[in-house]
């Protein structure tokens, strides 16, 4: 059926955006003035800066979609979480990225990224000290980016601010390195004992007025913590974990958001790359320039068990595809992370395979692994 629906979307449909001409017709018509890149092609020779290109890709049926309420439109519910594509960096006196990449990686994933038709981006003015978003100033203008603020900091030192002064300082910084006012900024993970009645000082609406800002929320480190953001009538959106081992968020915030018509994105569908198939038959250690290195021993300990329970008891082939389907079964957006191509490519199969049915997601709610003792 997808691919039924693929081949109308680039041979018989025709689109506005190309002249109403299907994506064949215009590749055929203009790819002799203009080719676009090539699935190798180096960013360095800017791919993406022939306006063709721009309008032009070839859809390949990703179909699962979600309404973005702060972006009033339907949008692919898979969002690229970019913090990998920082590499290693320390923040804080800590490592705070995810580990090593080169920037030619990092420019394939999100080639690839936009050309399998997402077109929401998730990053953090801090995600390899700012390299992330310039990075990002490449996408195409048809593209999204979340950012968030509130990090202050150098590679010894950390302090969370999210004063107005701070938060319109890092805005101009944020939309100088992504070349664009950001469509979304969340405050990064603030204090569990902020006030969100403070969030009047920051005077939203003005910095909207004044072109500083589009949509505003909150990235949360609890599921309480964004219950009581969600209903701040600044926060239009909320970023929050949830995972086949950490599912909070299904019974008490998901339903309030529905009806407040706020956005939940639900991030890290791989438990952090615990909940991928490698963990089944062995440990797995991390590089020592990788933050989750610093996750401590009982942390760990409780996720691979969890992992390992979890695929004794629903016998499926590979819990990597069910955990991302599982997160895309609840018409919220899933922001999910990668480290190469292939692992890109497998996910975009994965996620093809579209929702998880009833049936399967009743079995899973009846697997109980306990509550991680570090959560
Ligand atoms: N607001 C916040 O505080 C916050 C916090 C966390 C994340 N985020 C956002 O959410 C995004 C996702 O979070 P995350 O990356 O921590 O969690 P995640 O998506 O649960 O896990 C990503 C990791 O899973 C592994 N993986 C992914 N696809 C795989 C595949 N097909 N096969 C095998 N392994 C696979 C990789 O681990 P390896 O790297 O080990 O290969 C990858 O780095 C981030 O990029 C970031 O944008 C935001």
């Amino acid at each position: 059926m997808i691919e039924t629906w693929r081949r109308h979307y680039n041979h018989v449909r025709p689109h506005s955006s190309l002249k109403d001409l299907t994506p064949i017709e215009f590749k055929t018509r203009y790819a002799s003035t203009n080719p676009g890149p090539s699935p190798s092609s180096n960013w360095s020779e800017d791919p993406w800066a022939g306006q063709i290109y721009e309008r032009f890709h070839l859809w390949d049926g990703l179909m699962l979609k979600a309404f973005f309420n702060t972006f009033g439109r339907e949008e692919p519910a898979l969002i690229f979480g970019t913090w990998q594509l920082g590499g290693a960096y320390r923040f804080g006196g800590k490592p705070d990225g995810l580990g090593g990449m080169t920037r030619s990686t990092a420019q394939a994933l999100l080639e690839r990224a936009y050309d399998s038709g997402i077109r929401v981006f998730d990053t953090a003015d801090i995600y390899g000290l700012g390299t992330v978003e310039s990075l990002l100033s490449r996408l195409p203008g048809d593209a999204f980016v979340v950012t968030k603020f509130g990090n202050r900091g150098t590679p010894e030192t950390r302090c969370k601010d999210f004063s107005r002064a701070y938060l319109v300082e890092c805005l101009q910084r944020s939309s100088e390195r992504l070349s664009r006012v950001p469509d979304l900024v969340l405050m990064h993970n603030p204090p569990l004992d902020f006030d969100f009645a403070q969030l009047a000082a920051l005077e939203i609406d003005r910095l909207r007025d004044d072109g500083l800002v589009k949509g505003f929320g909150v990235s949360c480190t609890t599921i309480s913590q964004a219950s009581v953001a969600l209903e701040n009538d600044s926060v239009q959106a909320i970023e929050v974990n949830f995972n086949l081992l950490d599912r909070h968020a299904e019974s008490s915030l998901f339903p309030r958001a529905d009806k407040l018509k706020k956005d939940v994105l639900l991030r890290a569908p791989f438990c952090s790359g615990f909940l991928t198939d490698r963990f089944l038959e062995r440990d797995y250690g991390f590089d020592p320039n990788d933050r989750r290195s610093t996750l401590s021993a009982e942390d760990r300990a409780w996720r691979i068990m969890a992992v390992r329970k979890l695929n004794r008891e629903l016998e499926v082939g590979s819990i990597t595809e069910v955990a991302l389907r599982f997160c895309l079964s609840f018409s919220k957006f899933v922001v999910f992370g990668c480290r190469n191509v292939d692992q890109l490519e497998a996910n975009l199969r994965h996620a093809r395979l579209g929702a998880l049915d009833e049936a399967a997601l009743q079995r899973i709610r009846k697997i109980d692994f306990g509550t991680n003792p570090c959560w």
